[in-house]
């Protein structure tokens, strides 16, 4: 077996958040979630199966990678060779077209590129539904990025149930989202060790009780296109994980001056009249969600803020592919 095969896939943003695993092994997660891909942005994985080589080996952006980056890459190509009984090492090229530390996580479209690019390789082809599943092994919003458009990932129960699908195509809906970076810094605690610590906040019990009727909410207000329902739930949700995330043991605390300033400046430019609303992932840059209609403006509102570095912009974006 010497094939080769090169996918893209798109990093996702999630309006109704996961945080924290019912099994951390095989990350199920706690609850369900909702997400838009990101169009125009994606990272793009060539992997080569080798039969003769005596270990897996990493390019990324152009550079000979070892270190936490290839282990994470050998730990999940292990999970692939185990369950779909592949043999052989990997070589594994990978890019992303958009900086790192511009608050958009790239371990989604990564590890989502990754598995559709390994999976053609070895010459299988598989359901969607199965390369989501396998996807979510490496990171778990990347099984979000395997479908197209607006996805939810029910929570499932075991690794055959636990997969993200698609809820409408990129064209339902011309939601933007528009990337205010207020810092580049790099994290210090990923979101594995985030969703490890979870559970030591006594908000995270309620968060994922609730999380259901959040996800109905955000699904009916996508597919009605009602902006304004989508806004309230989407900033809910979002507070609520962070929430849990401030008052977790070790409290992580994401949220900068400059993240606040956002998200009170979008919740008064929301009462002036435009479609706009805020989401943050486990970082302190704010995602302004809008419409396509508004999007010139939210930018150069955002722009116009001391604390904004710089911007970045996407719609919804389309399904992993394999592009070669
Ligand atoms: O897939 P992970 O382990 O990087 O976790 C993603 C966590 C959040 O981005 C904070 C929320 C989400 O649903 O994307």
């Amino acid at each position: 077996m010497n094939g080769t095969a090169i996918a893209r896939a798109h990093p996702n943003i999630a309006f109704i958040k996961y945080w924290g695993n019912a099994d951390e092994r095989l990350r199920i997660p706690s609850n369900g979630s909702l997400s838009m891909n990101l169009d125009g942005l994606y990272t793009e994985t060539r992997v080569t199966w080798f039969n003769d080589a005596d270990r897996d080996r990493l390019i990324l952006n152009g550079q000979p990678t070892t270190g936490p980056a290839l282990d994470r890459v050998v730990r999940h190509v292990d999970q692939l060779r185990e369950r779909l009984g592949l043999t052989g090492k990997v070589e594994v090229e990978s890019r992303n077209n958009f900086p790192m530390g511009a608050g958009i996580a790239s371990s989604a479209s990564s590890f989502a590129a990754l598995t559709v690019a390994a999976v053609s390789a070895a010459g299988l082809e598989l359901p969607e539904h199965e390369l989501s599943a396998l996807a979510r092994l490496g990171s778990g919003s990347a099984s979000r990025s395997v479908p197209g458009g607006y996805v939810e990932w029910a929570a499932g129960g075991t690794h055959q149930s636990s997969f993200a699908f698609s809820i409408a195509g990129p064209d339902h809906w011309d939601i933007v989202d528009v990337v205010a970076v207020v810092s580049e810094v790099h994290k210090d605690v990923g979101s594995r060790e985030g969703h490890a610590v979870a559970s030591t906040s006594e908000f995270q019990r309620e968060r994922v009780a609730t999380a259901t009727s959040r996800i109905d909410i955000c699904r009916a207000a996508l597919l009605d296109r009602d902006f304004s329902r989508l806004a309230r739930v989407v900033e809910h949700d979002s507070d609520m994980m962070h929430a849990v995330m401030m008052t977790s043991t070790p409290p992580l605390f994401y949220w900068l001056p400059g993240s606040l300033e956002l998200m009170s400046a979008v919740r008064r430019w929301r009462a002036e009249g435009l479609n706009v609303c805020y989401t943050l992932d486990a970082g302190p840059n704010v995602h302004c969600i809008t419409t396509s209609e508004d999007a010139d403006e939210v930018e150069s509102r955002v722009r116009s803020l001391g604390c904004v570095h710089t911007t970045l912009r996407a719609g919804a974006g389309g399904p992993a592919l394999v592009v070669g």
